[in-house]
């Protein structure tokens, strides 16, 4: 049986006004809507008291196990408005199934995809106002779940919450569609084979800081990782998978080792790129190739890819010792920005939707 959603509308929603002032200029994850969405989960009860209630801050005790422990999985998807004032998900069941895969891993109760699909509608419908128009923009759905059992020994948790905020959505990057540079991080990893690198957990993301903050002090976006075993593999950024793109006009992208997380923009890249007329390949990619393809020109173009950074031209790779740039480092390449245009026009229903990615809320 599917989850009871009672909804408690806010009764002091943002002034129109407001609103339309956040909605002219949303950045990334700065801002809220009225409502959320929380569901409780017990071992007698299972999932239950679902809601979409007023957005407000969660009370937690002290001793609330994720603040120890991080037993935490979370996901993101967009909601689009198209031209005719409709709002659809792109591939939220796909969301609901990683989510799924996630709380396994993570040791957390599993939401039915059919339940995690319809908690992101009945927060979408709620705050529909909250849906921006035009552009590139988007309500951006965190989903997420976390152990709540006030208790400090180590066992997954009796008590769990689930729950779902918006967000709208510009542009990830301050400096909008420019390539972004990385740094490569020697000295730490993502993710070891057996851990957590291919579920979407907030440690994962907690890991990263560091790396990620020695890419800015280095003077560069974003942070690259490498496999854990050999030190040799290209894996992913923080928060996104990596694309090549080759002279021979085909694109090749990192394969899922268990390590890696696998982006649902990644997998509509595939879909897409070689619907675009390229050949896709995955395969282990060296960070050698990488290097020396940037500086003889095999490799012609980089990108980026996730839900929240779309897809994202890079240009310089720096490194401890040496640096190159794929392109010339400012403008987008044609084939990056083709895959972010053939992806972006499915999502605002620009282009004919021909493998059923869109879902429409209201
Ligand atoms: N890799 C990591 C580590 C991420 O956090 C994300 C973002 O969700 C992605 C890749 C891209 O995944 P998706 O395309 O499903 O957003
Ligand atoms: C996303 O693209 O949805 C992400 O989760 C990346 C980042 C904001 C964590």
């Amino acid at each position: 049986m599917s989850l009871d959603i009672a909804v408690h509308a806010s009764t002091s929603p943002r002034p129109d006004e407001e609103r339309a002032s956040v909605l002219a200029a949303p950045g990334f994850g700065q801002t809220f809507t009225d409502h959320m969405v929380t569901a409780r989960w017990t071992p007698d009860g299972g999932w239950h008291e679902a809601q979409v209630r007023p957005y407000a801050p969660l009370q937690l005790d002290p001793a609330t196990a994720v603040l120890h422990y991080a037993q935490a999985i979370f996901e993101g998807f967009k909601a689009y408005r198209h031209a005719d004032g409709s709002v659809w998900t792109f591939r939220p069941e796909a969301n609901g199934e990683r989510f799924a895969r996630s709380a396994r891993r993570l040791a957390l109760p599993e939401l039915p995809v059919e339940d995690f699909v319809a908690a992101a509608d009945a927060l979408i419908r709620t705050d529909e106002a909250w849906v921006p128009e035009g552009g590139e923009k988007s309500l951006y759905l965190r989903p997420f779940m976390f152990a709540q059992e006030a208790f400090l020994g180590v066992r997954p948790a009796k008590d769990v919450l689930f729950c779902v905020i918006a967000s709208p959505a510009g542009a990830y990057f301050a400096r909008g569609v420019r390539p972004v540079s990385i740094w490569l991080s020697e000295d730490y990893t993502r993710a070891a084979p057996g851990g957590t690198g291919a579920a979407k957990c907030a440690g994962n993301y907690a890991a990263s800081l560091v790396a990620q903050q020695e890419a800015i002090e280095q003077g560069c976006d974003q942070v690259a990782f490498l496999d854990a075993v050999e030190r040799r593999w290209v894996e992913e950024l923080g928060g996104m998978n990596l694309y090549f793109v080759l002279d021979d006009d085909s694109i090749v992208t990192p394969e899922l080792t268990g390590t890696i997380l696998e982006g649902i923009t990644r997998a509509s890249i595939i879909q897409l790129a070689g619907e675009l007329g390229h050949k896709v390949e995955e395969r282990r990619v060296g960070i050698d190739e990488w290097r020396e393809g940037a500086a003889s020109g095999r490799i012609r173009e980089v990108f980026a890819c996730g839900t929240a950074a779309v897809v994202t031209p890079v240009g310089r790779l720096a490194w401890r010792g040496g640096e190159v740039t794929t392109g010339d480092g400012e403008t987008v390449g044609p084939v990056t920005s083709a895959v972010r245009q053939a992806l972006l026009d499915v999502q605002h229903g620009r282009r004919p939707d021909e493998h059923g990615w869109l879902h429409r809320v209201c």
